[in-house]
């Protein structure tokens, strides 16, 4: 069975569209998210263009903040600043990866906690971490709206994550691990023994390495639930675009089989996107001394 990310992902536009309109009318503003982009990594460019679209589709507003290849480090924080101190933006993205010479920890230091809508900050990882009012990350809070939605159960479940980074790794497998979700989380990574060994004993499998194909059906359970978070560009002279996009996980049957694993694309990517417009919304609603759910 083929988990899309289609209709979870716009089951909870839906609802960040109408928690919007009613933040508009309370507040006679939009949620404002500010996208910043710098330079023009075309897989980004492509990602920036999918966000701004769903800050459109969810009557949000966006500010576009497009910065040349070359700032500086120093020149970007102080946008950074800028933008923090901007009365009308509620959430700040910066689009990674960010060019070499940029030293990304020390940008992202910079956004203040209550406008981090990606979630990558100390102050909000630390919050996940002990279970405090935060924002969390994009797509580990969408994977946990694809599981519900699709009632995977986690409860007493072996979760085994692959791949340890701070967007997505660290943050579901602490997310997976609290008491509301119970699963048993094994965080595995690079220099992993025998992952074979983890991947066989894993009910639900998430795949975050970002290398296509690097796991395949046959070192999984039959029936295992995967998560690919992988959006890989690989070479294709059969597409206009000269690419195809593959996931971290290599299957077979056309609809996974016996397998609940979500497509690349239409799986997770999706759901990052609409996390987003959700994260930008709280991050409005607490500028403003209120919840979402007190709309
Ligand atoms: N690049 C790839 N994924 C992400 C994401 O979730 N947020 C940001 N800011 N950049 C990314």
């Amino acid at each position: 069975m083929l988990l899309s990310g289609k209709e979870p992902s716009n089951s909870m536009k839906r609802d960040a569209a109408v928690l919007s309109e009613k933040f508009e009318k309370n507040f006679s503003r939009k949620p404002c998210l500010a996208v910043v982009f710098v330079g023009s990594n075309p897989a980004s460019t492509v990602y920036v263009r999918n966000k701004k679209k769903a800050c459109e589709e969810t009557g949000m507003g966006h500010l576009d903040v497009d910065l040349d290849e070359n700032i500086s480090e120093e020149a970007l924080i102080e946008k950074v600043k800028a933008l923090n101190s901007d009365s009308n933006v509620d959430g700040i993205l910066v689009q990674l990866p960010l060019p070499k010479h940029i030293n990304v920890s020390r940008v992202l230091s910079y956004i203040s906690a209550e406008k981090d809508v990606d979630g990558f900050s100390a102050e909000n990882l630390g919050k996940l971490l002990t279970e405090e009012k935060g924002l969390v990350a994009c797509t580990p809070k969408g994977i946990l709206y694809l599981l519900d939605y699709y009632n995977i159960e986690t409860e007493g479940k072996n979760v085994v994550v692959v791949g340890r980074s701070r967007i997505v790794g660290k943050p579901i497998a602490a997310l997976l691990e609290q008491k509301c979700r119970n699963a048993t989380v094994t965080l595995c990574h690079s220099s992993t023994k025998n992952l074979d060994f983890y991947l066989k004993n894993a009910d639900i499998v998430i795949c975050a390495v970002g290398k296509a194909h690097v796991i395949s059906e046959d070192m999984v359970k039959k029936d295992a639930v995967v998560i690919d978070v992988g959006t890989n560009r690989v070479p294709d002279a059969s597409k206009k675009s000269g690419y195809a996009l593959q996931g971290d996980f290599c299957y077979s049957a056309e609809d996974g089989g016996d397998l609940k694993v979500t497509p690349v694309p239409g799986g997770v990517g999706l759901m990052t996107v609409s996390s987003l417009m959700d994260n930008t919304l709280i991050a409005a609603c607490r500028r403003m001394g209120i919840e979402k759910e007190d709309l």
